[in-house]
């Protein structure tokens, strides 16, 4: 049985705001004598983060486009205004959904998982078939890492720092527990590159576990992530997974990422269109996401197909779709995740997204725009119904 229950019904029809239930609304109708002149002058363009805005902006969470919108909305014809009318209307906003835990995509089987690559990151083959060099510190780590080719990660090293790899280069963490404490790996300028079954715990204060930049052709595959969960400071470690600056053709699979503030960023900055727009085709599937703050992942400007992932005790946003993000996500199971679609949140522009034969239990979605995407590949998927049990069997180290 499913049980839907739409909160909040927004009774318009325009994309205006009801001035009783928010903020922004409410300002520009009933402060008019300081918002229409603000308004008559207003050019989104020229706004960079929140410099430039009134104090009064933080009514409209200090977002351009909301002030924009709500500058047309309330006072017609407000020069400049218009920037960024949205093109989809919606009339629900936060809905709250409950279901038994049945229903969801059927297509697929529960019982063989399949660990091809698939995907957006297709083609790509690392350091190849040799048997390559087996380290067991930080300095044999960082020199193969500079020669590339099949590097394979014995025990746990500790405080090796942030590691750059070339291209042509997989690294891959022996038995059921190697890979890297206090240090992470940088994939950076290159492409053809391949991580798996490796552990990753607390990189360095201030950086991420794994790191791409301006980088294609990527496959992280059966990987452990973590850090020591949701306490102290939230921006003392930074990401578990990001990829940036117009990296492209990345396929994630198979892997655990838990116990962390801020899991998987995809495009860093809502003013980095000119390396990001066209770029950042990424493809998450059969990964399982447990007690992770948000981002998981969030998209900006790219393209992403997130399918047959376990969510699990997330408290804050789950799948963040933004300035203008194209998201396909189907076939998933969420429980106790908050937001676990999203399409109007931290950014300055909304993103758009599919919501396709997922369940969800004690979670909520918001999706202002719906997507159009249509990967241009084949894929497995796996029912929704039993991807939870699938992933914490089949996902993460010492599978493969
Ligand atoms: C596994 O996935 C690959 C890549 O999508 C596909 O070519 C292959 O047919 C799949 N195998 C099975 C048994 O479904």
């Amino acid at each position: 049985m499913h049980y839907y229950a739409f909160l909040a019904l927004v009774p318009f029809v325009r994309a205006c705001t009801n001035p009783d239930s928010d903020s922004c609304a409410s300002f520009m109708t009933n402060q008019a004598a300081t918002a229409s002149p603000f308004c008559a002058t207003f050019t989104q363009s020229a706004v960079t983060a929140t410099a430039a805005l009134p104090a009064w902006a933080t009514a409209c969470s200090n977002k351009p486009s909301a002030i924009s919108k709500e500058c047309s909305c309330a006072f017609t014809g407000g020069g400049g205004a218009t920037t960024t009318t949205k093109t989809t209307s919606t009339t629900l906003t936060t809905t709250t959904r409950t279901t038994t835990g049945s229903g969801g995509g059927a297509t697929g089987s529960c019982s063989s998982p399949n660990y091809s690559l698939q995907g957006y990151g297709a083609g790509t083959t690392g350091g190849g078939s040799g048997s390559g060099t087996t380290v067991t510190s930080c300095s044999a780590l960082t020199s193969a890492a500079a020669n590339g080719g099949v590097i394979t990660i014995s025990g746990v090293l500790d405080g090796c720092g942030i590691i750059d790899l070339v291209s042509d280069t997989t690294v891959i963490g022996s038995g059921s527990r190697s890979g890297l404490t206090s240090g992470g790996l940088r994939v950076k300028r290159a492409s053809n590159v391949i991580l798996k079954n490796l552990y990753f715990h607390d990189p360095p204060e201030g950086k991420d576990l794994v790191e791409i930049q301006y980088s294609t052709q990527v496959w992280v595959d059966h990987c452990d992530f973590s850090t020591e969960g949701l306490t102290g400071d939230k921006d003392y470690y930074d990401g578990l997974l990001d990829i940036t600056h117009g990296s492209d053709f990345v396929t994630v699979s198979w892997n655990k990422f838990h116990d962390h503030w801020k899991g998987s960023l995809v495009g860093h900055s809502d003013s980095n269109s000119g390396e990001d727009k066209g770029k950042l085709h990424i493809t998450y599937h059969h990964n399982y996401f447990n007690n992770i703050n948000s981002r998981l992942p969030s998209f900006r400007f790219g393209t992403g197909h997130v399918f047959s992932s376990c969510f699990e005790n997330n408290p804050t946003s789950g799948i963040n779709s933004r300035m203008g993000a194209q998201l396909l996500v189907e076939q998933n199971y969420f429980s106790s995740t908050k937001l676990a679609i999203v399409t109007d949140l931290d950014s300055d522009e909304d993103g758009y997204a599919v919501d396709r034969d997922n369940i969800f239990v004690d979670s909520t979605t918001r999706i202002t725009q719906t997507g159009s995407l249509t990967p241009p590949y084949s894929y497995t998927l796996n029912p929704a119904s039993c991807i939870c049990s699938m992933v914490k069997s089949y996902a993460g180290l010492g599978v493969i």
